[in-house]
């Protein structure tokens, strides 16, 4: 004990005499350590608090329009106006799965609505909080379930939220290389021959597309290459999905890779999150999904898995919140509001590729050192800028922009009154320490 610690404890018990109080603490601040502040939420309160009116916000991962707000999708505006006029709708519980209409949409969206898993009653779909809900779901029943408790394989880097789901849930944590820092690119060397020397039978944790992070996806055809190992290794494949439709603007393309694996007969799950696609990220809607291999045994598999999650599912939220999954079921379900969904994604994605266009062009033509073609060949909402901590740091504390230590930035943060500014601060703070 520390002589600190023992002045408090005499201090404490002191107090508790002249206060006359009788109840010993168990969690005093010695039992219970402080946490360390989440890295992204200290970085937006740090952004708040900086009185400065050219400060310039690049941390969080959510959509901002070019006037740096957050942005209600119009299609998502006539959505919850409807249900605000509907008078059947009430505020009962939804059962424990939720909302049908919305996980059946779910199902369709992202296997495909021809999808011989939903043919074959092999796909179950429980809806979630969010996406962070359905992978902590998913993360959960291997823990229980998985007769072998493989590692879960996670790329480096991941969303740092993965880690703390899959430790809390009991699961052992292993890397595989993902990103290469000298051609800020793929690793896919590295990668395959991290999937190859795995356990057999290892849990492999795939984005499924604009990789956070990077920003940086596997080809169609490395795909194939990543599913042909992971079928000789007899790995399973774990997608989360975040970005759907947001990536490319093109929900199809943006759900390639889980399909291709669907199709090639893998057992696996997915994790799919509304929160970027539908601009819904506080009303946390999300859907786990769980695809049994094809074969005679897999309808029942499938049934028997979809109580034993429901059963999980109840322990932890009973039942997940509706209003979310109302707005998206309305728009899932109409054809109508369907098309217009699709170009409000065309809006946000077209808008994130306009600025990393309009970046990677200020940048060369300022002839800021070192190749910036990462910048447009990256895709979704993130950047893997390569710029080190130290000069993130600098831009933070010189420049006022905000940003995580590992150089990666929001693209929907930049719009037309900030993306000169930001490009200046890149060329200054990259060449300042190409001097040094
Ligand atoms: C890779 C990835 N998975 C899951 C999520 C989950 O987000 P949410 O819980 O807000 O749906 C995110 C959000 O940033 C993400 O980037």
């Amino acid at each position: 004990m520390t002589s600190t610690q023992s002045a408090r404890d005499r201090l404490s018990s002191l107090s508790s005499h002249i206060m006359g109080s009788s109840s010993p603490s168990v969690f005093t601040a010695a039992t219970v350590a402080a946490a360390p502040e989440d890295p992204l939420f200290g970085l937006m309160k740090a952004y708040r608090e900086d009185p400065s009116d050219k400060k310039v916000d690049l941390g969080i991962g959510a959509y901002r329009d070019n006037n740096a707000r957050p942005w209600i999708l119009p299609v998502v505006k006539k959505a919850d106006d409807a249900i605000h006029n509907d008078p059947t709708l009430n505020h009962e519980y939804l059962s424990i799965g939720g909302l049908a209409e919305f996980t059946s949409a779910a199902q369709k969206l992202i296997v495909g609505a021809d999808s011989p898993a939903i043919r074959e009653k092999r796909i179950c779909t429980l809806q979630t909080i969010s996406g962070t809900g359905a992978v902590h779901l998913g993360g959960l029943f291997l823990s229980k379930f998985h007769p072998q408790k493989p590692a879960i394989y996670l790329s480096n880097p991941t969303w740092a939220n993965h880690n703390q789901i899959f430790s809390n849930v009991g699961l052992t944590l292993a890397k595989y290389p993902y990103f290469s820092a000298k051609t800020k690119g793929l690793d896919f060397n590295g990668m395959i021959a991290a999937l190859e020397a795995a356990p057999q039978g290892s849990v492999i944790l795939l984005h499924a597309c604009a990789h956070n992070p990077t920003g940086v996806d596997p080809t169609e055809d490395q795909w194939k290459q990543i599913a042909e190992v992971m079928r000789s290794r007899s790995h399973f494949p774990f997608f989360d999905t975040a970005y759907q439709g947001f990536a490319s603007g093109d929900l199809v393309r943006d759900s390639w890779a889980i399909r291709y694996f669907v199709e090639q007969g893998f057992e696996l799950c997915v994790a799919q999150s509304f929160a970027k696609n539908f601009g819904l990220y506080g009303e946390r809607t999300g859907a786990f999904h769980f695809v049994s291999a094809p074969g005679p045994d897999a309808a029942p598999a499938c049934s028997n898995i979809a109580s034993q999650l429901a059963i999980l599912q109840r322990s932890e939220i009973s039942n997940p919140p509706a209003y979310g999954a109302r707005i998206a079921s309305r728009v899932l379900n109409d054809p109508v509001l369907f098309k217009e969904w699709e170009a409000d994604l065309r809006t946000m994605s077209g808008r994130i590729l306009e600025m990393r266009q309009g970046l990677r062009d200020r940048l060369e033509k300022r002839g800021t050192p070192g190749s910036w073609d990462h910048i447009t060949s990256q895709i979704g909402m993130f950047s893997f800028t390569g710029l080190s901590e130290e000069q993130v740091l600098t831009l933070r504390s010189k420049w006022h922009v905000y940003m995580t230590k590992n150089g990666r930035i929001s693209m929907a943060g930049l719009n037309t009154n900030n993306i000169d500014y930001f490009a200046e601060a890149v060329d200054s703070v990259v060449r300042e320490s190409a001097k040094l």
